[in-house]
């Protein structure tokens, strides 16, 4: 006789089944699934990370861009800038998605990163009034099923916390292109500062990196004390640095990590497998999210 089966749930939803979906521990998804259903939207909240979660890693084969790849690769930036800008990438994301150093490791490189490459964008000269285009002509891009997402969050009166090692202002302005900022989002970012007449002068507050995320957390623990019956929490995220954004939260009870493996998937696979609940490989869509929150909502 075959043993009872212990992952009702799991097998019912279809979305689940998909060959680039894997779930390292289904008796413990299926338990949280049982108890993020049972206990039902008054109990949830969101937290995600933007770049490569909420938008698109690819379209065609092709990169799209993050919030910084936008400013990048616009006309804003002159080309001498933008081969400083490159060649910080290609230092510094490799190092970013590195599978044998551990985050310890990276954050003093992030750091460089960050720092040299903001500086760079403040010699630009960049106008506020300038982002809405190169948002506009850039090919940032939400992944299938955001718009859904967030339409339904608002409805069901769900927060949701972006939290993004981007910058606020292009994310804001490629949510709004692409969907809607609700009154239920809430991000935590870093934002420009603009002088009197809109020119980018620096940027404001701390610094958010990918591997940064714990602190910006615990930065915001008035957000989260607002939201203590919240209890259970959906995160979302593409990095092993994501993880860490929950950190904040008083009093959590469940948490179902969903992560995006999009990019040096052979090597990265096992580690996500462990850290995250849920992982969705080379997956362009939210069908997976979406599912479940449907059934929790
Ligand atoms: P996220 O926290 O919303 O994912 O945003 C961080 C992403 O931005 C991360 O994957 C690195 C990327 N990034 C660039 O593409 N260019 C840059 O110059 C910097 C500093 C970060
Ligand atoms: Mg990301």
């Amino acid at each position: 006789r075959r043993p009872k089966k212990r992952t009702k749930i799991i097998e019912m939803m279809e979305e689940l089944q998909k060959e680039n979906v894997y779930i390292k521990d289904a008796e413990r998804v299926e338990k949280l699934l049982c108890q993020l259903i049972q206990d039902g939207k008054s109990k949830l909240q969101i937290i995600t990370d933007f770049d490569m979660t909420l938008s698109r890693f690819s379209i065609n084969g092709k990169r799209c861009a993050t919030c910084h790849n936008v400013l990048e690769n616009s006309s804003l930036v002159p080309e001498s800038k933008k081969q400083v800008l490159d060649e910080l990438r290609d230092t510094y994301y490799p190092i970013e998605i590195n599978a044998k150093m551990t985050i310890e490791e990276k954050i003093p490189f992030m750091m460089e990163w960050y720092t040299k490459g903001t500086g760079v964008l403040v010699e630009c000269g960049l106008k506020q009034s300038d982002l809405s285009l190169a948002v506009k002509e850039s090919n940032a891009l939400m992944r299938d099923g955001c718009d859904w997402q967030f339409s339904t969050l608002h409805e069901h009166k769900v927060p949701m916390l972006i939290f993004s090692a981007g910058i606020g202002d292009i994310l804001e302005e490629i949510i709004k292109q692409h969907s809607q900022m609700y009154a239920n989002m809430r991000v935590v970012s870093n934002y420009m500062d603009f002088n009197h007449d809109g020119m980018l002068v620096g940027f404001k507050g701390d610094l958010v990196h990918t591997y940064n995320k714990n602190e910006g957390a615990l930065r915001n623990s008035d957000y989260f004390t607002t939201l203590k019956d919240r209890r259970n929490i959906i995160l979302m995220g593409d990095s092993m640095g994501d993880l860490r954004m929950a950190d904040g939260v008083p009093n959590m009870q469940h948490i179902l990590k969903i992560g995006f493996l999009n990019d040096n998937i052979e090597e990265r696979l096992e580690k996500y497998k462990e850290a995250y609940d849920i992982v969705l490989v080379s997956d362009s869509t939210m069908d997976v999210p979406n599912a479940i929150l449907k059934k929790i909502l």
